[in-house]
């Protein structure tokens, strides 16, 4: 990717901030590979690296004593996370710690949060890159873009002397006001796990553990530590489930993470049915089951459910209650065998015994151009009447600037995802790591990049936005008015409606009214609504994004980068047309989205209460609207582009193994389009909707057309069945369709298939 030279001196002072954290990160052995193999006569038989890693995990196992082993299974408590909790020998400042067994040659586990970047690097006096949050990402739907996302955070953590990524959210978009939904991808399942897969791909190729959360059905954050989710078994495996098998299967993940909540019952970290039925047995995941954050609850229960390692530890469930259960013969020692052979065996697997990290600085540089590389294909143009953007530098001579920060910044979302802004939050300038609860600003100012690319003499003011009378006087004056809006997002709450928080709405009234010419740029969190969108002339959907995002945003606006991004998630006109009008058990204490929040402040713990997704089932997000026959604001898929594309001549091979079908760009542009298939399963299948089954991102020139041919996994044309615990394909007519978006599809064919 070219970037330019004002871009890279934006870079270089952004680097010059954080020469103390450079200096901090002189290469040195990392406390991840700190304990050293100690002096043996012949060498450790685990140690060959001609032998695979279960016969490695077996081989040190033989020599484990009982308390050694109860020390791999439990972190070492809240450590950094918790003021006043103490930290251990090795302790690498990230979310967990689990000591090593020198003498075996086994490294301490060094984990850290990473949905979006490094999480904690401050502190330490280190530089981590902010990328776009995942649900941008996942608007590229580009597999690549993913697997560089991963690899991005694995070379971070690696250079930072961190052996394990607690990253890779993927919980199904079934509540659109879910406060996590920039951690998470899609609401579709096969969007989601490509995507998350890929992310995780691309952590390991590092040599560092990855992980997948929160395994399941934690799709919302009110009440996440009481709730009970409810979902059908046949849902469940069809959708949420799905998601995670695709990802899991895919990637090979060291670690899965169970969740807070309920599932059907049971705590999803003491729940058989998810850990041992499903994730362990039908899928054969070979790596560890460990518990989000405090979310493990009972210790005989948890062992015998699947559960292989507590985190943070210091609840006394794995540690000595452990151990007594299995010299009581309450937890057998070959279950307890088994968590320390998943554990040991992905340490080999990974590479982190092998190719331990290396602490070296990070190269901020590469992160931004990487983040920025991301976000140029994350970006989604919702609207774009009469062609007015991309702008035209020489046809415009004033704009306003509006609201946002962005003046100084881009948003990120919050909670433990939060990745530390260099020198602090953009908007009040301070080193040292990001406050929870608090909305933090990377210093990447689309008001910068925007003076940069317009030509020179362009007059181009900035109104913080804060009054609306005030921003639709600079909107009046001004040739062409952009809005920045933003929604911010955290961890431990969710939003209690889909309306842009803070008279953000108002706002855009305000400036459209006064200047017909608006722009609408959005920094959000998940879907919003939008009732001032027919008035506006053209809307970016920027998600959170990352370090880069400044720039970006300017080159779309400018027209430098084609915008090709297309929506994860569906985003409703209204509350009343979700499945759930309200978010299940939020009440004004559990939930807002103003711009801050004090951890500690008094909240309301909800009383237990269940969170029923059988009244949609299996039709989440589009699937829903398209049953109820409810029109969206803007359709899951759907994204514009500066060039068009025109589809034709489909052909679906006899046995639905893959679709072909000629895509043409019709514009003047080059560009890039997501075309997306989507089947209908014969009617006996008794699932009414179309869903997404295969998609493909294709770059094609002005004029260019090209042959496309998609593979068709048969697993997506299959339903599954709880009696016969099987997947298989209905017979019948199977409708495909091919297009755009789900709700532009103009292709399709119906084609007959029979019983096998
Ligand atoms: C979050 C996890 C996170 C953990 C450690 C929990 O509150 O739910 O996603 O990995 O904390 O920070």
């Amino acid at each position: 990717m070219s970037i330019s030279r004002t871009a890279l001196l934006g870079c270089i002072s952004l680097a010059l901030s954080l020469t103390g954290a450079a200096a901090a990160q002189t290469p040195s052995a990392s406390p991840a590979q700190r304990p050293p193999a100690p002096q043996q006569a012949a060498p450790l038989p685990w140690m060959n690296t001609s032998l695979d890693p279960d016969t490695r995990a077996d081989l040190v196992i033989h020599e484990m004593t009982l308390d050694e082993k109860i020390q791999l299974v439990h972190g070492a408590g809240w450590g950094v996370l918790r003021a006043g909790a103490p930290v251990a020998t090795g302790h690498n400042g990230g979310a967990g710690f689990v000591p090593g067994i020198p003498r075996l040659h086994l490294p301490d586990i060094n984990l850290a949060d990473s949905a979006y970047g490094v999480r904690m690097a401050a502190p330490q006096s280190r530089y981590a890159t902010a990328l776009p949050s995942v649900l941008g990402m996942s608007a590229s739907w580009d597999p690549d873009a993913a697997f560089l996302f991963g690899a991005v955070i694995g070379r971070e953590l690696r250079a930072q002397g961190y052996n394990m990524s607690i990253g890779g959210g993927m919980d199904l978009i079934r509540e659109p006001r879910n406060g996590r939904n920039f951690e998470y991808s899609s609401e579709d399942p096969i969007l989601a796990g490509t995507m998350v897969g890929k992310i995780a791909i691309g952590v390991q190729s590092n040599h560092i553990m990855g992980d997948i959360k929160h395994y399941v059905l934690n799709d919302q954050e009110t009440g996440r530590n009481t709730l009970d989710a409810l979902l059908d078994p046949r849902s469940m495996r069809e959708t949420d489930l799905l998601a995670f098998q695709i990802a899991i299967t895919m990637a090979h993940p060291a670690g899965v993470m169970c969740s807070y909540n309920h599932v059907n019952g049971d705590y999803a970290c003491e729940n058989d049915y998810t850990l041992n039925q499903v994730l362990k047995r039908d899928w054969g995941f070979k790596g560890f089951v460990l518990s989000d954050w405090g979310g493990t609850h009972s210790t005989v229960k948890a062992a015998l459910a699947g559960l292989d390692m507590d985190q943070p530890g210091d609840d006394n469930f794995f540690s000595e209650p452990l151990k007594q259960a299995v010299l009581s013969g309450a937890v057998p020692q070959a279950r307890l065998d088994d968590m320390v052979h998943r554990i040991v065996r992905s340490l080999f697997a990974s590479g982190v015994i092998d190719q331990p990290p290396v602490r070296t600085v990070v190269d901020p540089f590469q992160g931004r151009d990487d983040a920025q590389k991301i976000e140029e294909e994350s970006a989604v143009l919702l609207k774009n009447t009469a062609g007015t953007l991309p702008l035209s530098a020489s046809k415009i001579r004033s704009i306003a600037i509006i609201g946002g920060h962005a003046d100084v910044g881009v948003l990120s979302g919050g909670g433990s995802a939060q990745v530390d802004a260099p020198n602090g939050n953009a908007v009040e300038p301070r080193p040292g790591s990001s406050p929870w609860g608090k909305a933090i600003y990377f210093p990447s100012s689309p008001l910068r990049y925007i003076r940069e690319q317009a030509a020179p003499g362009t007059k181009i003011t900035y109104d913080e936005g804060t009054d609306p009378a005030q921003a639709a006087k600079a909107a009046a004056a001004a040739q062409i008015a952009i809005v920045f809006v933003t929604q911010w997002m955290t961890e431990g709450q969710d939003s209690a409606t889909l309306s842009l928080p803070n008279q953000q709405d108002a706002l855009v009234a305000a400036v459209a009214a006064a200047n017909p010419s608006t722009i609408v740029v959005l920094e959000n969190g998940g879907p919003v609504n939008m009732p001032w969108s027919a008035k506006t002339k053209a809307i970016l959907e920027s998600w959170y994004p990352g370090i880069g995002g400044g720039q970006a945003i300017a080159d779309i606006l400018f027209g430098r980068v084609n915008p090709s991004g297309k929506l994860p998630v569906t985003f409703a006109a209204s509350e009343a047309d979700l499945p759930h009008p309200q978010v299940t058990g939020l009440t004004e204490r559990t939930g807002n989205n103003a711009d801050t929040v004090t951890r500690n402040q008094p909240r309301q713990r909800p009383q237990p209460f269940t969170v029923d997704y059988n009244v949609e089932g299996m039709a989440v997000g589009y699937r829903w609207f398209q049953l109820k026959n409810k029109q969206p604001l803007f359709p899951f898929g759907f994204g514009l582009s500066y060039t068009h594309f025109a589809y034709s001549n489909l052909k679906v091979n006899s046995e639905v193994k893959s679709v072909t079908f000629t895509l043409r760009n019709t514009g003047l542009r080059k560009g890039d389009e997501i075309a997306q298939v989507y089947v209908t399963l014969p009617t006996s299948a008794g699932e009414p909707f179309r869903k997404l089954a295969a998609f493909k991102r294709v770059t094609l020139a002005p004029g260019a057309i090209q042959a496309v041919e998609i593979p068709l996994d048969p697993l997506y044309l299959s339903t599954y069945s709880p009696d016969a615990n099987t997947w298989s394909r209905p017979f019948g007519d199977f409708l495909i369709e091919v297009g755009g978006s789900s709700a532009s599809l103009p292709l399709h064919q119906i084609l007959f298939l029979a019983a096998h």
